[in-house]
């Protein structure tokens, strides 16, 4: 695994919201939920559709396309089959950072 990546502090949303981030050649989706982090790839691995403004209930992400529902901290699908990408986030000394294979 390649070294974390600082993420600047105006790139993490606040509790509720989520931020876009490219780094790496990747476009990430990450989210604020209960004051967790969570990072995953922002394409749906049904078809592509951008994850960002999926409907949240928890940490369970609709895609806006076609209603697949996501675990935002495994990446599974609710009832198996695909996965999106996950990315951890490390906390050290209040600076967040993210992990890209
Ligand atoms: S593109 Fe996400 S459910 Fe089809």
């Amino acid at each position: 695994m390649n070294q974390p990546i600082d993420l600047p502090g105006a790139s993490i949303p606040g509790p509720g919201s989520r931020t876009l981030l490219r780094l790496q050649g990747k476009t990430i989706a990450l989210f604020n939920v209960d004051e967790t982090l969570y990072a995953i790839d922002d394409s749906c691995p049904h078809a592509g559709g951008s994850l960002l403004t999926g409907k949240l209930d928890g940490r369970m992400l609709q895609c806006p396309a076609h209603g697949l529902k996501f675990d935002l901290a495994t990446g599974c699908m609710r009832g198996g089959g695909l996965s999106v990408a996950t990315y951890p986030i490390y906390w050290v000394n209040n600076q967040a950072a993210i992990a890209i294979p």
